[in-house]
Parts: C-alpha cells; structure tokens; sequence
C-alpha cells in the first residue's frame, strides 16, 4: 500500500488487515504511542470539516508523530501554485499528506507528483476513511460482516462509492436506494459490482422504496453534498419519500441507523431514528480515528 486514495485500490486481504489493525490500536493505544515518532503529516483542506479534521490531528498526535494543517491563507490547491509543486513542496519536509479537496483529480495530482504517501479525506468521488471506520463499526456490531444487509438510501455520493467498494470487497450484500437521477456514478457501479460477484457479495441499486427487503443497518448521508449548489427546496421534495424514519427502519427490520455526520435532522433523517438506541453515529466518528490511525501505522509505521 502507497498511498489511500480509494477503497478499490485495496485487496480483500489489505482491507481486513487495516480493520484488524485499527481494532488492535483501539483495544491497545498504548502499544502504538511511538508508531509515528519523528513523522510529520502535512493535512491539507479545501472544505470545511469537523470529524476528519480532529480525528487525524488527535490520532496523529496519540502516535507519537506531529501534524501541521493548512488552510486555504495559501489560495485554492492550484491556484497560487500548481498542485504539481504543492506535493513536490511538501514531501522535501512531510512524510505524509491528508488531502481533502473538491476534484478527485487533485489527490491524484498529489500523490503522482509528491513522494510521500497520500490519504483522502474526501474528495467529490470518494471518502475511503469514513469508508473503512463504518466497516470497522459493522465489525464491533456483526461477528461475520461479509453476512450484513447495508442499505444506503438517499444521495449516490463520495460515501456511497466507498461504502459500495467496501461491502464488495468485504462480500456483503448492499442495497442502494436513490431517487432517479441521483444514483452513485455508472463507472463506480459497474467496478463495485464486478468486485462483488469475485468475494461472493452483492449490489443491488433501485430507486424503489417499497423495495427495500430485509436489512441489518440503514445509512445515509446529506441530499447535498459540499460543493453541490443545488436548492434545497427542489431536492427536499423529491427526496422527500427517502426520508430515514422509524417506519421504515421497522419495515426493514433495521436494527442499526448510520449516517457520516454532519446530519440533517428532519431532513435526510428524523431526529427520533438520528439520536435513537439504534443509531451508531458516534461509534462511527470514534472509530474514524482508531481507521485512519491504522491507515497511518500502515503507511509510515517504524
Ligand atoms: N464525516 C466527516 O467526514 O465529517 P467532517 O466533514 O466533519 O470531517
Ligand atoms: N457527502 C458529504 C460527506 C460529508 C462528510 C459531502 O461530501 O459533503
């Protein structure tokens, strides 16, 4: 493993090591307390963000290494300089770079034109990191996680693409629930589908609500994503049928609701089912860090 750019980057193999890890460095910090001394991260961020943010600083820091975050003083990624010598830049000081940018294609331009690893922390195509806590949270929750029911519904965005690459390479079932034309991207689809068929999983995409079957955990994500200007108003009713709310987590037998955070009470979710006994927003936030610190030990670990 070089960098983390994308959950599909991974093997079957790599992804459990990273969830096995991060459960070894939740279950034992300790143990990890000088796994990154002497390591420098530099995090760059073109958007805003609460989670990810505090999660690599914190987590950095329990690892014994030191982090350094960069706002936009210096101009978009791009525009004082091209990406090309930002990386370049860089990796003469850092020994790793977390990016979070609008363009999947800058993280790329990173990671091609540094020499040190690179970590997405969300791009517009994926966010692999959340990606690998929310498995990691379905893990502490089901023995056999290749045998979870996941629905998605709402929004095909940057989560949904690295939750579906995930459920596949992991040989999961997951179903995805959109509104007509707000589907994940055709591509993603067609990979995540292919990696499933290999680990013996399933994805299924429909934009019928009714159809919802049998599920173990619901998730979802906001109607709008950052960097999307489209008004609200047109997107709350057609969303409106997607709403995650205790009837349908009942019809679905869902006994768990996840959702990335920031969320949207009475939007995307009502509060009841946000804040209710099923929901597992903060274990998921929690385990960001212990992901992203097994991510970190993987790439730059002594
Ligand atoms: N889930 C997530 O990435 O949260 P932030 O945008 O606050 O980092
Ligand atoms: N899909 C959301 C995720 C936020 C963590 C966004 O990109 O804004």
């Amino acid at each position: 493993m070089d960098h983390l750019l994308s959950i599909k980057d991974l093997t079957q193999e790599q992804l459990k090591e990273l969830l096995s890890l991060a459960k070894k460095i939740k279950a034992n910090p300790a143990e990890y307390r000088h796994a990154l001394d002497g390591k420098s991260v530099v995090m760059l961020f073109e958007k805003p963000s609460l989670r990810t943010r505090v999660s690599f600083d914190i987590g950095i820091n329990k690892l014994g290494g030191h982090c350094l975050y960069l706002d936009q003083q210096n101009g978009a990624l791009g525009k004082r300089e091209p990406v090309s010598d930002f990386a370049a830049n860089i990796s003469c000081w850092a020994d790793a770079i977390v990016a979070r940018t609008f363009l999947h294609s800058t993280i790329e331009g990173l990671a091609e034109h540094g020499s040190v690893p690179v970590i997405n922390a969300l791009s517009d195509l994926y966010h692999p990191c959340q990606g690998l806590a929310d498995f990691l949270t379905l893990s502490e929750k089901f023995d056999d996680v290749s045998k979870v029911k996941l629905a998605y519904i709402g929004d095909g965005n940057n989560v949904t693409h690295s939750l579906m690459y995930g459920a596949a390479l992991l040989g999961a079932k997951m179903t995805v629930v959109c509104p007509q034309g707000h589907f994940p991207d055709g591509q993603v689809v067609v990979e995540a589908q292919e990696i499933a068929a290999k680990h013996g999983g399933e994805l299924i995409l429909t934009s019928d609500i009714n159809a919802i079957g049998e599920q173990d955990a619901i998730y979802t994500d906001t109607w709008i994503s950052m960097g999307d200007g489209t008004d609200m108003v047109d997107i709350k009713a057609k969303f409106a049928p997607y709403q995650i709310n205790t009837a349908l987590m009942e019809k679905a037998g869902a006994n768990y609701f996840m959702h990335c955070l920031p969320a949207y009470r009475e939007v995307e979710a009502t509060a009841e089912v946000v804040d209710g006994e099923g929901s597992l927003i903060l274990q998921q936030a929690e385990n960001r860090m212990h992901a992203q610190n097994a991510v970190l030990v993987t790439l730059l670990g002594q």
